[in-house]
Formats: C-alpha cells, structure tokens, sequence
C-alpha cells in the first residue's frame, strides 16, 4: 500500500515536474511590493510622459541600422576589425543633447549602455570591446549621466541582454551566425552552440549590469532589450531573469523596469509593458487591467543611425502620436540615432525644434494628463487629453475645423481658450441657422477663427463645469 503510494506520488510527481519543465512559469510575484508603493514609485513617470531614447553604438559607423551586423551576417571579429578603428564620434556633446532633448519637452532619456552588437559605451572591467578603447577614448554614459542630470532630467539605461559579440552566447535566430546557416537548423544550431555556455555568459552580464547600477549614481529607469521567444529563441530562464530583477532592485530600489526579460507572467516582473512602433487602439491591458505602458517610437524607420532610411514622420504626425498617447494613459519615449560623430542627425533635429515651439506653449496639454473621463468622446479629427488634478481637458486639433467644432459636452464647458495665446474660445449653444434645414438639429460647440492659428497643432485648453 506504501509502495503503491510512494509510486504513485513519483509518477504525478514526474508528470507534472514534466508538465513544468514544458513550460515553467517564472513566480507569480518577485517582491513584496504593495500596489500603493508601485503606483508612488512611478508617479514620476506617468506625470512625465514624454522621454527620448538615444541609439548610439558602433553601429552608427556603417550608418545603416543597428542591426546591420545580424542583417548582413557578420561575424563579430569582422565586425569589430572594421567599425572600431572607425568610431570617432569626435563631436559629442552631452549638454548639447541634454539642453536638447529639455527644449524638445522630454522629462527623461534612455541610452543604448550596450546594443545587441555587444559593443559597451561605458568603461567596463569586463571586456576591451568598449568606447573607451577606442580613439575617442572616453565614457559616453558618464558624461550622458552627468549632462543629463544637470539640465534636472531622469536618466534611463537600455541594456541589451542579448549579445552578439560575447563567445559564449548561444546562437539564436536573431544571431549573424544564425543567418549564415545553410540546411539543418537544429544541426546547425547545436554545432555552434557545443562549445558555447550561457552560464559564463551570465556571469559577464550581471558583473556588467552591476557595473552600470552602482556606478553611475541613482538611475531612473532600466531598459533590457530583449527576449526572442519560440524556436532558436531564449526564455526568461536564459537570463536567469529574476535573479537579474533582484540585482536591479537591490542597488536601484526606485528604478522603473520595462517588460522584455520575459516574465509577463509574473505579476512585478516588470513595470511597464512597451508596444514598439505602434499606436495602440486604446489602453493596453495585461490579464485584462489596464497598464502602465510606454510605445517607443522612432522618427524614421531605424533606430541607430540610418543615413538613407526616408521614411521620417512629419512634426504634426508626431504631435498627434504624442497627444494620441497620452490620451490613452501612456508615455511616449521617441528615438534619436546620434551620427558617427557623435552629432543628432539634422532630420531629427529639425523635429526636435519643432517640438520645442509646440512644447513651449502647449505642455500643459501632456504633462500629468490622461484620458478623459468617458462622458467626453472627442470629437472627430481630434485627440483628447485630461489633467485630472486640475479637470481640464485638452482638445489636440489634429484635422482644424473650419470656423466651427460641434460637441457633445459642450453644456458642461465652463470656459475654453487657445492654449499658445490663452485667447477665449467661444462656446455656442445650439441655435437653429439658415443651414441647417430638414432633418438637421442644431449643435452646440466652440467657436473658432476660420484661419488655423500658426501652431502644428493648435490645443484648446476647457475648464469644466
Ligand atoms: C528592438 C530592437 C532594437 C531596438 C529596440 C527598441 O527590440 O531589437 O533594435 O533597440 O527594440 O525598442
């Protein structure tokens, strides 16, 4: 009867040991965190908004994408020979992006530390594939820290976990040497991953991680870059990844964590989701609750330097990617590619600008706002925004209306006003005119000038009744 029992036990035992190791699941919860002290450790956050992203790596040499060595399958040595002979970036200015991205209205940043190439920008004890072996020479996150710092801005890491340069990172699909695969796969794959050993390559990453996390003061945010799921891919167990969230939060208590180390399934594996290029349709939601969420976004189609990429998106269509954000509860990090110089490119700079006038007069339409409360639906060719503290909403004019703009909600305005020249907008209740005849009703809403007012997207400011 024992035995029968003692047998049994084994047998449920091996079959859901087996069952697990199919699929294992990192802990639902990491941390003891209460939801009060997640929520106040990213208030900053979501009050901010708006951050930039900055790509900077040897991949800027070539000057076409940053992953130009996956995509044109070069071996690291290759790689290496050519591009850090060649990286100068002579020009680089830290205040000067800082005093930029501030202009631009960005509240934060988040530097490439290490790409999937492998190449650090900072000066690390772990290998001499590194900014300051080359003739320049110095520390590009420290003086990126310190400039970034001084002009008052967070300051985010991203950090690849992937790696491209490392001899013991197993290959995986994204891999150069993935591409240069001819036939068997599977074959393939265990010949050039038998001498390989994620262990060692672990240790690297975390003594590199440790690097940047005490060395660097307080960091506000950490962004690692990412898990390739599914065949010839990795899982959070590749990364050891909550040991790795631990070694976070252990030297940086405060530091924000995005979502990519694959453990979505853990409750506190991450802090917030991060769909990338793409404009949501409305509030992201994970196990069906809305979200913290930041889209990242590029100006063009690259995120390193891309000298002849073309598709770069035009300031109004940015504003309204901004605006459309924000108006669905989210933050918005946009990407500069920084020259092999060590310059922003002028495509993006020229937006950067353009921002900057927008933001000086109508930031008030982004920071600490959100979605509107559900009686107000913004009316088409619209983006609505809303300051809940203060209850105003935030009209984004993304089509502008020819001299007239009918609301729903007009009876609940108070008072509304352009934001650029706190002009008063007039409010109109409904009246019967020559032009609407049959069927037509007469609506309310706000009384513009016929002529757009010079501002990419003009914002009218509405206190509520
Ligand atoms: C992706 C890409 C990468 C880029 C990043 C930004 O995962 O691999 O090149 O750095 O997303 O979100």
């Amino acid at each position: 009867m024992k035995g029968k029992f003692i047998l049994t036990s084994i047998v449920t035992a091996g079959f859901i040991t087996a069952l697990w190791a199919d699929t294992p699941k990192p802990p639902s919860r990491i941390f003891d965190e209460t939801e009060a002290q997640r929520a106040e450790r990213m208030a900053w956050w979501r009050h901010d908004r708006f951050g930039m992203f900055i790509h900077f790596g040897l991949y800027a040499v070539p000057g076409r994408h940053e992953w130009v060595q996956s995509i044109e399958k070069i071996d690291t040595e290759t790689y290496g020979r050519k591009y850090m002979p060649r990286f100068n970036p002579d020009l680089y200015d830290a205040r000067k992006w800082a005093r930029t991205a501030k202009a631009a209205g960005m509240k934060y940043a988040v530097l490439t530390t290490k790409h999937h190439e492998g190449f650090c920008m900072w000066d690390t004890k772990t290998t001499d594939y590194k900014i300051t072996n080359t003739e320049f020479g110095r520390d590009v996150v420290r003086e990126f820290v310190d400039a970034f710092r001084a002009e008052g801005l967070k300051v985010g890491f991203y950090f690849s976990i992937m790696d491209w340069h490392h001899p013991d990172y197993t290959v995986d699909f994204p891999h150069p040497l993935f591409g240069k695969i001819e036939g068997d796969k599977k074959a393939a794959v265990a010949k050039l991953n038998a001498n390989r050993n994620m262990d060692r390559y672990r240790k690297y990453m975390f003594e590199q991680v440790h690097e940047l996390l005490t060395g660097y003061g307080r960091i506000d945010i950490i962004w690692y870059d990412y898990t390739p799921k599914g065949e010839f891919g990795k899982t959070w167990q590749d990364w050891n990844a909550v040991e790795l969230l631990k070694l976070t939060r252990k030297h940086q208590p405060q530091c924000l964590v995005d979502s990519r180390l694959d453990l979505m399934e853990s409750e506190d594996g991450w802090d917030f989701v991060t769909p990338e290029q793409c404009k949501p349709a409305a509030w992201p939601t994970v196990r069906g609750k809305e979200v913290p969420w930041e889209t990242c976004q590029t100006f063009s189609g690259s995120w390193g330097y891309h000298r002849d990429e073309n598709t770069w998106k035009s300031l109004p269509q940015l504003i309204e990617l901004l605006a459309d954000t924000v108006s669905k509860g989210g933050n918005l990090i946009l990407n500069v590619g920084p020259t092999a110089r060590g310059e922003f490119d002028w495509r993006a700079m020229e937006r950067l600008e353009g921002f900057a006038r927008w933001m000086h007069f109508n930031s008030r339409s982004i920071y600490g706002c959100t979605r509107a409360p559900e009686d107000f639906a913004a009316p088409n060719g619209t983006v609505l925004t809303y300051n809940p503290k203060q209850e105003t909403l935030y009209l984004h004019l993304v089509n502008y209306p020819m001299g007239f703009l009918p609301l729903d909600f007009y009876g609940k305005v108070k008072y509304a006003q352009f934001l650029h020249d706190g002009s008063e907008i007039a409010v109109r209740n409904p009246v019967a005119r020559h032009g609407q005849q049959g069927d037509l009703k007469p609506v309310g809403g706000l009384v513009l000038p016929m002529q757009k007012p010079n501002v990419s997207v003009p914002v009218i400011e509405i206190f509520l009744r």
